[in-house]
């Protein structure tokens, strides 16, 4: 039903050579997996090469993120219209990194996405609480507020491009994984709220995949998760060997 889908967000590293060395190594060793979906996020400088590698393999790549409009005087920014020039279709959008060091919010991930729709691209919606929301059980209230903010308007039918990443931040580069049953608690109430904006059957078809200390050592526990419908992996992708034992999870 779900097709699962394994990401790879390299965030800040990578130049195009290293990129490209990586697929060298990772292509092989995934050629004619088809049971996930594969996804690289490179950097913006190696995106167009990555993209051109791998056209016809069976792995996608996608942006990191990108402003909402068109073309404008936004110093630094990179628009749809660009990036689907290069051929990519797919993007990440509302990060924890971007929401925490660059200001980004739920409002401006609702332009982008309604953007990335409008498009025809595919995009992946971060959400995720802090440690201290945890510890004051205020995760279920912030995973509504972040969903319901994201999705402001958005159809339905606008709502089978998109994917939610559950990114517990208190997870993230510190080797604190949520527990499979934690993520999978979590990813019910995203679902929740999912059914609230877009209808219970968007629900049902909506991929949330889990972010947070991905490696080989913990994935097939948490992909024996009903609820997990694949995960989104930042330093365990860097490495064509981890990131391919990773897909390839029992
Ligand atoms: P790590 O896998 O390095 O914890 O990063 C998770 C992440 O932020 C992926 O977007």
């Amino acid at each position: 039903m779900r097709k699962p889908i394994i990401a790879g967000n390299w965030k800040m590293y990578k130049t195009p050579k290293e990129s490209l060395a990586f697929l060298e190594s990772f292509l092989p060793l995934v050629k004619g997996h088809d049971r996930d979906e594969i996804i690289l996020f490179p950097t913006m400088t190696s995106l167009a090469a990555v993209l051109e590698v791998v056209a016809g393999t069976n792995v996608r790549a996608g942006a990191q993120n990108m402003h909402w409009l068109n073309e404008g005087a936004y110093t630094g920014e990179t628009s749809p219209t660009m990036l689907t020039a290069i051929g990519c279709r797919q993007v990440l959008l509302g990060h924890s990194e971007q929401r925490m060091y660059f200001n980004e919010t739920f409002e401006r991930v609702n332009l982008k996405l309604k953007a990335a729709i409008s498009h025809g691209m595919d995009a992946m919606v971060c959400v995720g609480e802090l440690l201290a929301e945890r510890e004051a059980m205020q995760t279920e209230e912030v995973l509504r507020t972040q969903v319901r903010a994201a999705l402001h308007n958005i159809t339905a039918s606008e709502a089978q491009r998109l994917v939610i990443a559950y990114e517990p931040i208190w997870a993230i580069g510190t080797g604190a994984t949520a527990t499979p049953e934690m993520a999978a608690e979590a990813h019910e109430m995203i679902r929740k709220e999912l059914a609230h904006c877009c209808g219970s059957q968007t629900a049902q078809e909506t991929r949330i995949l889990y972010g947070g200390s991905v490696k080989p050592e913990n994935i097939n526990t948490l992909m024996a998760q009903e609820q997990i419908d694949g995960v989104l992996v930042g330093g365990a992708s860097l490495v064509p060997e981890s990131f391919a034992r990773i897909v390839r999870y029992e």
